[in-house]
């Protein structure tokens, strides 16, 4: 039903510059009544991370960056969304134009440059949803005029934990100077060990609130050798793999729009954050699960992260050329692909992780 209303829907949205398009799209799903998401089959769910997700298939960050709409957008059949990027103070971003879409490519580059209602707008929509089921997290970011980084993610943390199931610190954005900086090694650990006890000082006595990092696909393996190091002994919860990449490759066809500033995401992205995502897993060696993003546009995609060891997964990109049909579509195709190879969603996590991580698919 969805689906075939975004079939009708999607000349007039992409006749639109693509910001005003999702502001389009995000005001029409915050006036869809709230439904329960359609049920899942049970070979779906995952138990991980201390919660049971009816199904893998997550919406990624960037999409309700104001909170806006997390009840309906969990009806649609996501197992779980990821709000934000939020920052403590309210920031404008970047200047419009900020998205561009790359229809040739099936790609998206933004600069949005995490624009925020800010915190306490981003809380009170939380605490207005508290005591609804799904599971939501949120993204944290730091303000780009910030003197002290480290300090806004453990405010976003201290108002935040208890509201959300997990939260995503993000130091991979490649909008907000400096911020990828955060990924360096002395301030990664500084910055994992402020927000882990800004967590458990914050969560005392209650249900501990995840902690996830999200980091970029064009870190070298080197630095990926760390920061994992850095991730294990400080006790992240997760790592989410990855965000949008500042690389152009070659095969791009949208030449023109090729050259505007950002993050390229969507199906240019996949082999990257695929590889990226495998190398993880081989030095994560299952203590902690990952997230897989970064071009899923498909069921076969979504079990391309799968076997490479995503636990769970994520998309953003392929929603605005496919539609949120997709989501029900990538779900029965992982049940059909379940049966047909007589495995579970489990056995299946990094099974094929060597190969990936050299390239073959
Ligand atoms: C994003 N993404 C993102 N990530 C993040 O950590 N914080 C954010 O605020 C945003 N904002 C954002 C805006 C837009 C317009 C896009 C397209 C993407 C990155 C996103 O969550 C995801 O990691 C990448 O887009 C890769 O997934 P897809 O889009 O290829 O499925």
């Amino acid at each position: 039903m969805i689906g075939s209303l975004f079939s009708l829907a999607k000349p007039a949205l992409h006749a639109l510059d693509a910001e005003t398009a999702h502001q389009l799209t995000i005001r029409a799903l915050s006036l869809m009544p709230v439904s329960a998401p359609p049920a899942d089959d049970a070979r779906l769910s995952v138990n991980v991370l201390d919660r049971h997700f009816p199904n893998p298939v997550g919406l990624a960050a960037g999409f309700d960056k104001q909170c806006e709409v997390p009840d309906q957008l969990l009806g649609l059949g996501f197992g779980f969304v990821e709000l934000g990027g939020v920052v403590p103070k309210p920031q404008e971003g970047n200047p419009r134009p900020r998205v561009f879409r790359l229809a040739r490519d099936e790609a998206v580059i933004n600069r949005f440059g995490l624009n925020s209602d800010g915190l306490d707008a981003a809380r009170l929509r939380l605490v207005n949803r508290r005591g609804r089921p799904g599971i939501v997290g949120v993204n944290i970011g730091a303000n780009k005029d910030s003197a002290d980084r480290i300090a806004d993610y453990v405010l976003c943390i201290e108002r935040l934990c208890g509201l959300a199931d997990f939260l995503t610190i993000n130091v991979s954005s490649p909008n907000t100077p400096g911020l990828r900086d955060l990924q360096g090694e002395a301030f990664l650990d500084d910055l994992l060990a402020r927000s882990i006890e800004a967590r458990d000082k914050a969560d005392h006595g209650r249900r501990k609130t995840i902690i996830l990092l999200k980091i970029a696909p064009d870190i070298s393996l080197d630095a990926l050798d760390a920061m994992v190091t850095t991730v294990l002994r400080r006790g992240v919860d997760g790592l989410t793999v990855s965000n949008t990449t500042v690389a152009r490759p070659d095969s791009l066809q949208e030449k023109e729009l090729a050259a505007e500033a950002g993050g390229l995401s969507g199906k240019p992205l996949f082999v990257p954050s695929t590889r990226l995502l495998a190398e993880t897993f081989l030095r994560v060696e299952r203590q902690i699960p990952l997230i897989g993003v970064g071009g899923i546009d498909s069921a076969e995609a979504a079990w391309t992260k799968i076997r490479a060891g995503a636990s769970l997964v994520q998309l953003y990109s392929a929603m605005v050329y496919k539609g949120p049909g997709l989501i029900g579509d990538i779900k029965r195709g992982l049940v059909q692909t379940l049966e047909a190879e007589k495995t579970s969603l489990t056995q299946a996590i990094g099974r094929d992780v060597v190969a990936i991580a050299r390239g073959r698919f």
